[in-house]
C-alpha cells in the first residue's frame, strides 16, 4: 500500500554529490516511491552560494540557512553532503533533535566524531546511515554491518582512495614520475586543487577508521590509524616492485591480531604481488578485500568517487532510512561491544623491501646481515647490483613486527658502509 503523504527530505549541500542526489531523486521519483512505499519530496536544499545556477532544482527550495531547514520539524530525512566537520556535525545533531534521520557521505566527520553522532541518533530514535562515506558507490558498509553480521571478520584490506590509485597506476603503467601523474589526475578532475588529504593518506585513514570500527565491533578513532602518504613513492620503486613480480598501491589495512585480542588499522603504500586481486585495480577505481572466518575471501570493487556513483550509495541509504521511518523502526546503530584495544604500528607483523646504497667492498653484506639478525628480522632475499665502487642492495625480509623492522632500518642508517637508504616499503598480500 502506497502512503500518499510524502516523506520530506532536506538536502544539505548541492555540490558534486548533492546535485546528483537531487537529479536522481527527481528523475527516479516514481521508482523511489514504489520501492519505499511513499513518495519522497525534496523539501529544501541548503547551499553556501544561493545565486549559483542549479539545473532542475526549483529556486524556492534553495536556502543558505541550513539550520532553519533542519529545524522545520517536518523533515523526515536530512542528507548531509556538505563535508568537513562544521557545520556538518551541528546540522546532523540538530536534525536528530528535530525528528529526522540522517544520511551522510562525510568520512572525515564520521571518522572523527562517529561515536557521538551514533549516540545522538540512538538518543533521538533516528537512523544514521553512511554507505557513501567509504568507497563511493561500492556497497561495503551495509555488507559489513548487516550481511556479515553473523561472521567474524579478521582482515579488511583495500584501495579506498581513487585519486592516489590513479596516480600510482599512471606511474606504474607509463613510467611517469609522481608530479607528472598528479598533474594528470588534477587535469582529469580526480585530484583536488589541494590534494593533501588524498596523497598524504588522510582520506584513506578516515575510511580505515570507519571500516575497522564496523568490521571489529570496536571503536577505532582516526588517531588510532597509522598513516603514511604516497608522495615519496618513486619510479625506481616501481622498477624494484616489478622485479619482485609486484606493483605498488596505497592500502588501507585493518587487521585483527593473531590472538584475536587486539586490532590495528593503517594506511601506507605497499608492494603487492601482481597475482593479488587488488593489483589489477586500475585508474581511479576502489576495491576492498575482506577476509572473514566463515565466508572466506570476498572482494568488493567499483567506482569509489564521483558525483553519480556516490549519489547511488546515498540514495540506497535514503531508501533504507525511509523504509525504516514508515515502519517506525531504526536500522543497526553503532556496534562497539568488543571493546578491543587498538595496537600501534610497531605491533603489526609485515614484510619489508629495503633498498640500500652501500660501499662495494668485502664484509659489507655480512655487516648488513648482522644488523638484521640483531633485530630478530629474518632475510628472505638479497639482490646486489654494482655501480662504480658502490652497490645497490635490495633486501626483502620475512614477516616481523614493524618495530623490529624500523629498528633495523635505523641501525642500518648508522653504518659507515651504508651510504643511504634509498627506499623502504612494506610488502603485503602474500
Ligand atoms: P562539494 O564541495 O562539491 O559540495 C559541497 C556543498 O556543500 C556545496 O553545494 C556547498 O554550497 C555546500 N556548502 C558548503 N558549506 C555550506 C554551509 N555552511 N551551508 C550550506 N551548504 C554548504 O563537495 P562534494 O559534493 O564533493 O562532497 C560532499 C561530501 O561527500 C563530502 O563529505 C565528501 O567527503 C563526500 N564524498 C565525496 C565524493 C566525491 O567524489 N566528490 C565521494 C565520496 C564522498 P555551494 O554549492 O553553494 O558552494
Ligand atoms: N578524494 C576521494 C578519492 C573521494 O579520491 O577517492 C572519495 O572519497
Amino acid at each position: 500500500m502506497m502512503r500518499t503523504r510524502p516523506l520530506k527530505v532536506a538536502l544539505l549541500g548541492c555540490g558534486v554529490v548533492g546535485s546528483e542526489v537531487a537529479r536522481i531523486m527527481t528523475t527516479h521519483a516514481d521508482d523511489l516511491a514504489a520501492r519505499i512505499g511513499a513518495p519522497v519530496e525534496l523539501a529544501g536544499v541548503a547551499v553556501r552560494r544561493p545565486d549559483k545556477v542549479r539545473g532542475g532544482i526549483p529556486a524556492e527550495l534553495i536556502t543558505t540557512d541550513a539550520t532553519a531547514l533542519v529545524k522545520r520539524g517536518d523533515i523526515d530525512v536530512a542528507i548531509e553532503v556538505i563535508g568537513g566537520i562544521e557545520p556538518a556535525r551541528t546540522l546532523i545533531t540538530t536534525a536528530f533533535e528535530h525528528g529526522a534521520s540522517v544520511v551522510s557521505a562525510n568520512k572525515a566527520l564520521l571518522a572523527q566524531g562517529g561515536q557521538a553522532l551514533h549516540a545522538a541518533a540512538e538518543r533521538h530514535g533516528q537512523d544514521l546511515y553512511y554507505e557513501a562515506a567509504v568507497a563511493g558507490a561500492i556497497p561495503l558498509i551495509r555488507p559489513l554491518r548487516e550481511s556479515l553480521a553473523g561472521d567474524k571478520i579478521n582482515r579488511v584490506m583495500g584501495i579506498v582512495n581513487g585519486t592516489t590509485n590513479f596516480i600510482l597506476d599512471k606511474m606504474d603503467t607509463s613510467g611517469a614520475g609522481y608530479s607528472e601523474a598528479l598533474d594528470e589526475a588534477t587535469a582529469l578532475g580526480y585530484a583536488e586543487a589541494d590534494p593533501t588529504a588524498d596523497v598524504e593518506g588522510f582520506d584513506a585513514a578516515a575510511k580505515a577508521a570507519i571500516l575497522a570500527g564496523i568490521a571489529f565491533h570496536t571503536r577505532v578513532r582516526l588517531d588510532d590509524v597509522y598513516r603514511e602518504g604516497m608522495t615519496e613513492v618513486t619510479s625506481a620503486d616501481f622498477v624494484s616492485a616489478a622485479r619482485m613480480g609486484c606493483t605498488i598501491k596505497l592500502l588501507a589495512i585493518c587487521e585483527r591480531a593473531a590472538d584475536g585480542e587486539s586490532v590495528t588499522a593503517r594506511v601506507h603504500p605497499a608492494m603487492i604481488p601482481l597475482s593479488h586481486p587488488l593489483a589489477s585495480v586500475r585508474e581511479a577505481y576502489n576495491a576492498v578485500f575482506v577476509e572473514a572466518e566463515a565466508a572466506g575471501r570476498l572482494m568488493f570493487y567499483g567506482p569509489g568517487a564521483g558525483g553519480s556513483p556516490t549519489a547511488s550509495a546515498v540514495l540506497g541509504d535514503l531508501v533504507a532510512v525511509c523504509r525504516n521511518k514508515l515502519n517506525e523502526a531504526t536500522g543497526p546503530g553503532e556496534s562497539a561491544y568488543s571493546r578491543l584495544p587498538v595496537s600501534s604500528m610497531g605491533d603489526v607483523v609485515t614484510r619489508y623491501h629495503i633498498s640500500l646504497d652501500v660501499a662495494d667492498k668485502p664484509g659489507v653484506l655480512a655487516q648488513v646481515a648482522t644488523v638484521f639478525a640483531e633485530h630478530g628480522v629474518s632475510i628472505d632475499t638479497v639482490r646486489q647490483t654494482g655501480k662504480d665502487g658502490e652497490a645497490s642492495l635490495v633486501v626483502v625480509t620475512h614477516r616481523a613486527p614493524d618495530a623490529a623492522l624500523s629498528g633495523t632500518v635505523e641501525a642500518l642508517r648508522k653504518l659507515d658502509t651504508v651510504r643511504g637508504v634509498a627506499s623502504i616499503m612494506r610488502v603485503e598480500g602474500e
